[in-house]
């Protein structure tokens, strides 16, 4: 199974003037632990860096200590999400029949996730991890005033990995480009497709490291999976 894996944001909202994926928690960078958990997972074979070139120096030397035994390569990123998944699936090998893509900044994935999702993906058009959302959701407009209030039983918040067919996520991007649609995740450019997504049970640990809190409790949860350094 080909990974590709965003990476190339900044660390605006970490408070970072780098990217936030080489912030360190638990005495390694952010990516390295991303990279380790593909490295563990049985079914990822191929793993697609989709990064700014400024951050590539930095990147191939953490590549090189890891010692990782799965091709790696580095595609260039965009300046959105959605842009750098874009690239990343030009950069695909040829042979990728499906794909999932894991963001750089969910670093507490675990491999039997990534597993999970490598299977699922082979039948079914698309997928994302996704958990049950636990607080009430308000949908609120620019005056602070609320609009609405979603039914929770029907509320999950998504993760990744997302997975899907490569040549259908293809052809779902391109027609993002042409109607200007800017989605966050690559499920929603399936949905706008009208194309169906399933949701595989996501991992509660499985945060996106996104502000210094987040650091905080991703060193804490490793400490719980992993014990003391
Ligand atoms: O900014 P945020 O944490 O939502 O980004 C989610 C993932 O997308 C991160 O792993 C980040 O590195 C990646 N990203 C990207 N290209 C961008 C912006 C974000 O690959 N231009």
């Amino acid at each position: 199974m080909h990974l590709l894996i965003p990476a190339a944001g900044s660390g605006r909202r970490m408070g970072s003037n780098r990217n936030k994926l080489l912030l360190q928690v638990r005495s390694r960078p952010i990516i390295a632990w991303t990279l380790l958990a593909a490295q563990a997972s049985d079914e990822i074979s191929w793993i697609g860096i989709i990064s700014q070139p400024i951050d590539w120096q930095d990147f191939k030397k953490i590549i090189a200590d890891l010692q990782l035994t799965k091709p790696v390569e580095l595609i260039q990123g965009g300046s959105t999400r959605q842009e750098s998944v874009y690239n990343g699936l030009q950069s695909l090998p040829a042979n990728a029949k499906q794909v999932l893509i894991h963001d750089g900044a969910r670093c507490l994935a675990t491999p039997d996730l990534l597993n999970r999702c490598a299977e699922a993906i082979r039948q079914c058009p698309g997928l994302i991890a996704a958990v049950p959302v636990k607080d009430t959701i308000k949908v609120v407009d620019e005056n602070g005033i609320i609009q609405s209030t979603p039914e929770r039983s029907q509320l999950w918040a998504a993760q990744t990995p997302q997975g899907f067919g490569v040549k259908l996520l293809k052809q779902c991007h391109a027609e993002g480009v042409a109607q200007g649609w800017e989605v966050t995740d690559d499920a929603a450019l399936f949905e706008k497709s009208g194309y169906q997504v399933q949701i595989v049970q996501g991992e509660e640990t499985n945060l996106k490291v996104t502000t210094p809190q987040d650091l905080a409790i991703a060193e804490f949860i490793f400490k719980t999976r992993f014990g003391e350094e």
